[in-house]
């Protein structure tokens, strides 16, 4: 099974605009119990870096582009992110990272938990020790 978990989301609108819909257990597979977004990252910047041992995430790249990198410990996948209407589902347990950020990019995560540090893997060969023993 690919890494990457592109959801095409529908577009809804009319001669107004446009209008994305995310909902839990629907397009987001997951209770969404935060949101949160990135933007203002220079391009120079990357970010992630981590993996988490539990929580879920949907991310969607409503303006701009940036590449994410997947990787489960075995294989790795990167996809350029530059649709507000596709949702990319991060699974706990992978290894995660961002890049080339244009200048516009605002990703908006939506995840499956309330922040919680002790729930993330910052340290790559940790998260290769914890996918072997898995
Ligand atoms: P971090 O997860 O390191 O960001 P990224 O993966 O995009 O590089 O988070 C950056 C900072 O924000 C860090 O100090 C933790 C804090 N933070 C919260 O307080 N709440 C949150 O929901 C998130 C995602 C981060």
């Amino acid at each position: 099974m690919s890494l990457v978990d592109l959801v095409d989301l529908q577009v809804l609108g009319d001669e107004r605009g446009q209008l994305v819909v995310l909902e839990a257990q629907k397009n987001v597979p997951f209770d969404i119990k935060r949101v949160y977004f990135l933007m203002g990252t220079a391009p120079s910047v990357s970010r992630g870096y981590h993996a988490h041992k539990a929580l879920q995430q949907t991310a969607i790249c409503v303006s701009g582009q940036c590449r994410m990198l997947m990787d489960d410990g075995l294989n790795s996948e990167q996809v350029i992110l530059n649709s507000s209407c596709k949702a990319i589902f991060i699974d706990k347990m992978i290894w995660h990272e961002m890049h080339d950020f244009t200048s516009d990019c605002v990703l908006l995560v939506l995840a499956s938990d309330y922040y919680d540090e002790q729930d993330y893997i910052r340290n790559y060969s940790e998260f290769l020790e914890l996918t072997k023993r898995a």
